[in-house]
């Protein structure tokens, strides 16, 4: 099967009728865009996973799906690339080791994070891959004091103050753009960076530190605790709804965009005690949250209230995003509460 570009020679591929890998594919943002794509007429989508992290149970819900394919394999591995990406119009490349990974495993987080991005643009450019789709983070803004207001494309990494796993993922996003930005200048690759901020929703994991704080309210709202905020609760985080970034990632290879990185954030940020408060409600529970210190893990903090802002993805791709947190948050509480959400 030939990758098919539009005619008038844009870096826009269409949906319906071609085959997409997404790299790392067994995972929360993976299951979503895979759906979005099959939806959107897809002749194949092909999960391409090692399963470090990503579980069978992430992709339950497609597994009989006549047009997916689960491939197990690993991105360490370039025959294994070379082979899944061969006649795909598009590739997602997802697989990453997040903060608390990262934490855990310095190395093993660089490797997957930078030669395995430069691995899997290898693997595009020997099959003439049409166009990538690069999971980035607002992790390139970097944590800590220095991160606040308005965070825009444009704004500098702050490296200060921030536990050094969380900067150590950040810059290996970085890293994974500029190799993105290389393989355009170098041999053409069509490309959009999108960087994802906190992503929640149906398939919920906890291996994202900010979302900790939403499946962590859920998990003990359930067992009746009273729950917990870190700190005075007045700290901003700014989520996305995992089916509105499937979206983004599909608007990313059907628009003529190329050779850029947009963010792709919700609606609007919150602070952790309106987070916290909002799951708390939504998950049944009337219980006053305690205050408490640090408990330990790698949480990531800013320095003031900031917004990251989404407008440059409406005008590189057409794309803003739709779902609020009440929505959200609903939605994740009743695939939780479903039989899918128990096993995970
Ligand atoms: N979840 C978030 O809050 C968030 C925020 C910003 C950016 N991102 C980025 O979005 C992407 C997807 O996030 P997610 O939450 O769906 O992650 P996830 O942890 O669910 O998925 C990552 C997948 O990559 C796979 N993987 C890891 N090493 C691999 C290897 N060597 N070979 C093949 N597969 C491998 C894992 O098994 C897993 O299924 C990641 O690149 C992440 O950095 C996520």
């Amino acid at each position: 099967m030939s990758a098919s570009v539009s005619s008038s020679g844009s870096a826009a591929v269409s949906i319906s009728g071609n085959r997409f890998v997404i790299v790392g594919g067994a995972s929360l943002v993976g299951s979503a865009t895979a759906a979005e794509l099959l939806d959107h007429g897809a002749s194949e989508v092909v999960l391409f996973d090692n399963f470090a992290f990503g579980s069978e149970a992430a992709i339950a819900h497609l597994k009989d799906h006549p047009r997916l394919k689960l491939v197990r394999g690993d991105v360490m591995r370039m025959a294994d690339l070379l082979r899944v990406t061969e006649g795909a119009a598009g590739v997602l490349q997802l697989a990453a080791y997040m903060t608390l990974s990262m934490d855990r495993d310095p190395w093993g987080g660089l490797d997957v994070n930078i030669r395995g991005v430069q691995n899997a643009l290898e693997a595009c450019r020997a099959n003439k891959v049409a166009k990538v789709v690069f999971a980035s983070s607002n992790a390139t803004y970097g944590y800590g004091p220095g991160v606040s207001g308005e965070l825009v494309e444009s704004t500098p990494f702050h490296s200060v103050g921030a536990p050094p796993a969380a900067i150590l993922y950040g810059a290996s996003k970085i890293i994974g753009e500029q190799l993105c930005r290389d393989a355009y200048r170098k041999w053409g690759q069509d490309y959009v960076v999108l960087r994802y901020s906190t992503v929640y929703g149906e398939r919920q994991h906890y291996r994202a530190a900010n979302a900790l704080y939403i499946i962590e309210t859920i998990d003990r709202v359930k067992r009746g605790e009273a729950p917990q905020v870190f700190g005075d609760g007045s700290e901003t985080k700014h989520f996305v709804y995992v089916g509105d970034l499937a979206r983004a990632n599909r608007m990313a290879f059907e628009s003529a965009a190329t050779d850029v990185a947009v963010n792709t954030s919700g609606p609007a940020p919150v602070t952790t005690l309106q987070l916290v408060e909002l799951v708390t409600e939504l998950a049944g529970g009337g219980a006053k949250p305690e205050f408490v210190g640090s408990d330990g893990k790698v949480r990531l903090t800013s320095g003031g209230a900031f917004r990251i802002a989404h407008e440059a993805a409406k005008d590189a791709i057409g794309w803003a995003p739709e779902v609020d947190m009440r929505e959200g948050l609903r939605r994740l509480i009743e695939w939780r509460d479903g039989n899918e959400g128990k096993g995970a």
